[in-house]
């Protein structure tokens, strides 16, 4: 039998979900993405050199076929840009890439619309493309065909986009040998037992309708995606795995978002620097707060984690204590569900309870055997609040450096 296996962010993004898809990549035949556009920075480093990922799915450095599925928005002039730069390098992108014919197009006037964004995103346009695919006037990946034929005039006057954006289409013609029915696709690969890497982007605290709405992305970012987002039938998923830091980031623009454990003073700076916290796709520095145990429990409810990944131990190196949120308080009250709401969330305080920190540093240890005691404690502690096996540690920056957790 083959896997369905699946990897999503269970806070706010930049969990580290490329570097765990590159490394889950190794016996995969299929890597996919199912949301989301080049609003996503997926960073790995391999042997020192940093490769940072936008469209493309973390599979490509282990030469695996990378999918874009039809829940994800492409934008042509910015894809090419990331298909020269890794071609530059040496990765083979065009021959290992296939793409829906259904994933809708981040147009020219859709990243210009999305800078006057109110609720602050990533400028990327975003947005605006998943607003024109519901209000149905977007264009789609499969209109690179369409243009190459006589159009009726009645389709041309139905769809105006098409012929305001021909030569832009017209542009990226070169893709049509990688335009697929990839729900067709991948469902023929599942019968045939091959496996499948699902690779989710942004998280479940950034999902449009399990997120902290308004302040989240536009795609559902969460497990219920991936059957819309590729055609998968739900059934046909085998596991799920929910990545999440060993503490929090948040990434907007006015930091207007909520963000219930933020540190502000010097263990928030501490953090950001140890942990190079500054934006891949916007360069912004992160907010920064103590692990979240109420959110990642709420992920894990929602996309039914049968395992939980914890990344940058190492980044807590040298902290005295650590804080774990367990509840909220909201009211006078001490709260354990999840509010799905920005506003009510941005009322809400932390309830912590505090472990002690470790001596040393958890950089370049292989086993968990070889982990202190206390550091075992914090991601086991984790493990009880989020109600979820925990089955990998990642302790620095390059693809090399993870522990297996038992
Ligand atoms: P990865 O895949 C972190 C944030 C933006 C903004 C909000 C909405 O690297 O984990 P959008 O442009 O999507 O409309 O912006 O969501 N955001 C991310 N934050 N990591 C991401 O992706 C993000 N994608 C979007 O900063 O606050
Ligand atoms: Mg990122």
């Amino acid at each position: 039998m083959g896997y369905v296996k699946a990897v999503v962010g269970t806070q706010y993004g930049d969990e580290g979900k490329g570097k765990i898809v590159d490394q889950l990549a190794k016996d995969a035949d299929y890597v996919v993405r199912f949301q989301g556009g080049n609003n996503a920075g997926h960073t790995i480093v391999i042997d020192g050199e940093e490769h940072i990922l936008h469209f493309i799915p973390a599979g490509i450095f282990q030469g695996k076929t990378c999918v874009i599925g039809n829940g994800a928005v492409l934008d042509l002039d910015k894809l090419k840009e990331e298909v020269i730069g890794l071609e530059q390098r040496g990765v083979s992108v065009l021959e290992n890439l296939l793409i829906s014919e259904n994933a809708h197009l981040i147009l020219p006037s859709h990243v210009e619309e999305s800078k006057t964004d109110k609720i602050g995103g990533t400028g990327r346009g975003i947005a605006p493309a998943y607003t024109s695919k519901s209000n149905k006037t977007g264009l789609r990946v499969r209109d690179i065909i369409n243009v190459q034929c006589p159009i009726d005039q009645v389709d041309l006057d139905a769809r105006p986009n098409l012929t305001l954006f021909r030569d832009y289409l017209l542009k990226h013609s070169y893709l049509m040998p990688n335009i697929v029915n990839v729900a067709k696709m991948l469902n023929f690969e599942i019968d045939m037992e091959k496996n499948i890497l699902i690779e989710g982007a942004q998280a479940t605290g950034l999902d449009i309708d399990h997120g902290e709405y308004p302040f989240v992305t536009s795609s559902n970012c969460s497990a219920g995606g991936i059957c819309t987002g590729t055609g998968i039938g739900p059934t046909r998923i085998t596991d799920i795995i929910g990545v999440a830091k060993a503490y929090v980031t948040r990434v907007d623009r006015d930091g207007s978002g909520p963000l219930v454990t933020q540190l502000d003073g010097w263990h928030g700076e501490f953090i950001r620097k140890q942990g190079n916290e500054y934006g891949a796709t916007t360069k912004r520095p992160r907010r920064v707060g103590w692990f979240d145990a109420v959110l990642t429990r709420h992920s894990a409810m929602i996309n039914d984690l049968d395992e939980l990944i914890i990344t940058k131990l190492d980044i807590l190196d040298g902290l005295d204590e650590l804080k774990i949120c367990t509840a909220y308080e909201l009211d006078g009250e001490i709260i354990y569900d999840y509010p799905s709401d920005g506003i009510v969330l941005r009322q809400c305080s932390p309830v912590y309870e505090t472990m002690p920190g470790w001596k040393g540093s958890v950089k370049g240890i292989r086993s968990s055997r070889d982990l202190p005691i206390e550091a075992v404690r914090y991601v086991k502690r984790i493990e009880d609040l989020v109600n979820v096996p925990i089955t990998m540690v990642t302790n620095g920056r390059d693809r090399k450096d993870y522990i297996i957790f038992d």
